[in-house]
Parts: structure tokens; sequence; C-alpha cells
């Protein structure tokens, strides 16, 4: 029996949102409840368990991640009662607690995306690495010589550090505990080929110190934003266009060489990621700039 007869919803439209945001991660089912049918939720988290035998728990996440750590709000419905799980994905393990840290499996084909683009011996700055899923994945699949991954959630760096071991990954992947920012500044600059950065909210306001951590010779960023479109309007287009006046007023020079439509967040409401080679820096030309 599948999960529509089991839960006997005529509603599609209802059905299909559960559908669309139900994540599983390691053996943990996380889902978002559509207001309507709220009072079914014990009903419909059971389900999901008698249908999906691997998973052990149920959590509805209340409201949209949040706040600078971008953590999700959890309520416990069925099943062992646990945030803390095992993910497998693309050959690489991720122990994760979903309440503690930031976790994506929907972001899965663009790590795999970025990491098949990655040369052997780059050095890498992972400006906001969460519990290491890009970096991890970039030090099995690729043979970079470094890749420095820095966060802010000192829960998220102890993740990041036994995912490092599970993973073997120790001579690569270098964890730091940090402002981006501030880590940049004190140790990271001039010596990226690559920078990712995988935080929408404050790509933009980073967007200069990605220049700094790039080496002189210039190197490849990869920028994550979140972009409202109106009808008509391209949302790559629109992030190319604020991008562009960014890097224009830090006097480098810049070509985008591919962008995509990640996900769909809301109304016209998009993330987007764009590849951007930046060409020679002159530190001096953005270095005063204000955000
Ligand atoms: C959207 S998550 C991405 C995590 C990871 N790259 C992934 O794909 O799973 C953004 C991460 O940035 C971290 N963060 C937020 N502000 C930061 C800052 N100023 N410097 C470094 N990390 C920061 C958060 O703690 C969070 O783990």
């Amino acid at each position: 029996m599948n999960l529509r007869e089991k839960l006997e919803i005529s509603s599609h439209s209802i059905f299909s949102q559960i559908i669309r945001s139900y994540d599983v991660i390691g053996d943990i089912a996380v889902i978002k409840i559509p207001k309507k049918i709220e009072h079914k939720s014990d009903e419909i988290a059971r389900a999901i368990m008698q249908v999906n035998q691997h998973i052990k728990t149920v959590l509805q996440q209340i409201g949209p991640v949040k706040g600078e750590l971008r953590l999700r709000n959890l309520k416990w419905l069925a099943g062992e009662k646990k945030t803390e799980t095992l993910h497998k994905e693309s050959g690489c393990i991720f122990k994760v607690d979903l309440e503690k840290c930031y976790f994506s499996p929907r972001l899965s084909f663009e790590r795999m995306r970025v990491a098949k683009q990655v040369m052997p011996n780059e050095i890498i700055v992972n400006m906001f690495a969460g519990v290491g899923c890009f970096s991890i994945l970039i030090a099995k699949y690729a043979k970079p010589r470094k890749v420095y991954s820095i966060d802010i959630n000192p829960e998220a760096i102890r993740y990041l550090e036994e995912n490092i071991t599970l993973n073997k990954v120790n001579y690569v992947v270098e964890s730091i505990k940090g402002d981006a920012k501030e880590v940049i500044m004190s140790r990271l600059q001039n010596l990226a080929d690559r920078v990712l950065m995988p935080l929408p909210e404050k790509a933009l306001e980073y967007l200069n110190y990605a220049l700094f951590t790039l080496k002189t010779n210039g190197g490849k960023i990869h920028y994550y934003d979140f972009i409202r479109a109106e009808k008509g309007k391209d949302p790559i287009e629109e992030v190319q266009r604020r991008v562009s006046e960014r890097l224009q007023d830090a006097k480098v020079s810049f070509r985008f060489t591919f962008g995509r439509i990640v996900r769909t967040v809301g109304p016209r409401w998009y993330q987007v990621v764009l590849d951007i080679d930046i060409y020679k820096k002159d530190n001096r030309a953005y270095q005063y700039l204000n955000n």
C-alpha cells in the first residue's frame, strides 16, 4: 500500500504538498504539514513509517529554516525520539543533528555538480561549510590539495570534524570555526583556486571576502543567492545584474560561466547559483569597499 492509499487523502493538492515538503535524511523523515490537515499529523507520521520501513523517526518542521545558523524548528511526531542520524550521499557518509546543524539532502545534485569541476591539487575555501557535505564530497570525488572549511556554528564544526574522520579525508579537509570574514582576513588571503559560498542570505555581503581569499591571478567562485523575480524576468539574469554591480565596483574582471535555478523557494522566489570566473585581482581596488 502506498502513502496516499494509507492516508486516504482525497485532495490531490494537499497530498502533493506533503510529498513536496518531505525530506528523508538517514533514517529520519522531516515533514511539513499543511495547516488544513495538521490534526492528521500523528496519522501521517505513522503512515510514513509503515510505508518506509527504514524510517525510524518522523519529525515535523515548524516554520522555515531560520537564523544565522540556518536551523529548523522540529517537533517529534513518531518513532525513536532523536534528531541525530547518519546520511549516505554519493559514496560519503554524513553524521548530523538536524536540530543543531543545517542539512539538506536536496542539494546533492549541486554538490556533485561542483565536485566534478574540481581539478587535481586545487586549494578550495568553503566559506559556509556546515557539517561538510560539499567539502567532503569534493575531497572524496576529486583530488584537491586542501579544502578549508569554515563555519560559525560550533555544533556544525563538531559534526564536520567527525565526518572528516568517518570519510577518511583528514589530510585534505580542514575545519575552521569562526566567521568567514574574520577567518579569511586573518589567515586565508590570496590562496584559493576556488571558493564556495553556500549561504544565499549572506552571499552578496560576503562576496568581497571571496575575492580576498582567491589567488592574485584569480579563480572560480560558486555563488548562491536568493532572488524574487517579477513575472517575465529571468531570476538568473537578475542575480547576474546584482553581482556584476558589486564586481565592477571591486574593479575585478570576471565572466559568468554558468547559472541555474537550484530550487524554487516560494512564489516567484528562487535560489540561484552562478559559477563566476574571476581574472587577475587587484587587492587595492576592493579592500576599502563597504558592504
Ligand atoms: C545553508 S548552510 C550550508 C551548509 C553546507 N554547505 C551544506 O550544504 O550542507 C550555511 C552554513 O553557514 C554557516 N554560517 C552562517 N553565517 C556564517 C558566517 N558568518 N561565517 C561562517 N559560517 C557561517 C551556518 O552555521 C550554516 O552551517
